[in-house]
């Protein structure tokens, strides 16, 4: 068992993660700088408010604490926002990404589970997603991923820096044991936002309905975070036992329309979801499905709950809890 330090550990991913690496009989140590994340979301006494580009304290929190090896969540994961504001995703997932790295050279820490993202292959040439399909992103957010991830792949080269590279698909969900859940401030992601509308009233807006898909709206793979997180655990411990560094897609391998996951979350609530069609959402591909079975065959992950109407109903609950 081992000492992880999870950076971003107050966030959505983060928190899951670090719930199932206690499970598994790891122990964490959490960094966050609280900027996006949640103080709830992490156990009393695990919380360091740390900002990852403050290489010092992070060398010193590492040695302090005897630190194995590192998960990597701390970033800020909004499209929208980084066209706004690129230096932001830059200063805050470049820069901190690069920080940390330092400071786990500095302690000798060479083994890392980093987020990254669909968004790095920006509009793919072929559905279902390989991980060999090029780099291209098109927007700040997936730039600023592809750097990290260019960044790991010289620190392997040339520092016995070892990495494990996980391509998100959409995270959705939530354990249900944990008490833990989505909850992003603003909210854009479809499921949180079609829940809301059924718990205000007020519409969502389904973004273009005039999709080359079989019902004219976007089709991605909606994958549930505990799913995503024991993703994390098994990269972890392939680390730790000396495996090699290598890159790989976390998603169910099944496409679902934005119709569709309106209609399961239909069904699951048994409530009409508020909502209006609206123009596409610039960057929005068509269609984004992984081919997960590298990380099966060679990792030994299966994704146990893909099933949509499991993700919503999960979702619901603790969509319910936090408004009450
Ligand atoms: N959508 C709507 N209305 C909304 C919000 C979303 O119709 O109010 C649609 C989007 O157009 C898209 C689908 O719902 O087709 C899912 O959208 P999300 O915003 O929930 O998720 P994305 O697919 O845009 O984003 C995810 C990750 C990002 C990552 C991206 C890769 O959350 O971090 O995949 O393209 F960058």
């Amino acid at each position: 068992m081992a000492r992880i330090l999870v950076t971003g550990g107050a966030g959505y991913i983060g928190s899951h993660t670090r719930y199932f690496l206690e499970k598994s009989g790891h122990s964490v140590v959490v960094v966050d700088d609280l900027s996006r994340g949640f103080k709830q979301a992490v156990p009393d006494g695990a919380l360091h408010q740390v900002d990852t580009r403050d290489t010092a304290k992070l060398t010193s929190l590492m040695r302090q604490e005897r630190i194995e090896a590192v998960i990597h969540f701390a970033a800020y994961i909004s499209v929208g926002e980084s066209t706004q504001r690129p230096e932001l995703y830059f200063s805050n997932n470049v820069c901190g990404s690069l920080s940390l790295f330092e400071a786990m050279l500095e302690a000798q820490v060479k083994c890392l589970v980093f987020s990254s993202t669909a968004a790095a292959y920006g509009i793919p040439a072929k559905v279902p997603i390989l991980e060999d399909e090029p780099y291209a992103p098109i927007n700040p957010y997936g730039e600023s991923k592809v750097m990290v991830e260019k960044i790991l792949e010289w620190l392997d080269r040339y520092r016995e820096f070892r990495s494990i590279r996980l391509r998100y698909f959409n995270a959705c969900g939530a354990e249900p044991q944990s008490g833990l859940g989505e909850r992003h401030d603003p909210e854009t992601h479809l499921i949180p936002l079609m829940l809301r509308a059924i718990q205000t009233g007020k519409p969502v807006t389904l973004f273009g309905d005039d999709y080359p898909t079989p019902d004219g709206t976007c089709i991605r793979d909606y994958i549930h975070v505990s799913d995503l997180a024991q993703a994390h655990i098994v990269a972890i411990e392939h680390l730790l036992g000396g495996g090699k560094s290598d890159v790989f897609n976390v998603g169910t391998g099944a496409g679902q329309s934005v119709k569709q996951v309106l209609a399961a979350v239909e069904k699951v609530t048994g409530k009409k979801v508020p909502h209006t069609i609206g123009p596409r959402r610039e960057g929005d591909p068509p269609s984004l499905v992984a081919d997960s079975r590298k990380l099966q065959n060679v990792l030994g992950w299966r994704p146990e709950r893909a099933n949509l109407e499991q993700i919503v109903a999960d979702a619901w609950a603790f969509a319910q809890n936090v408004t009450a």
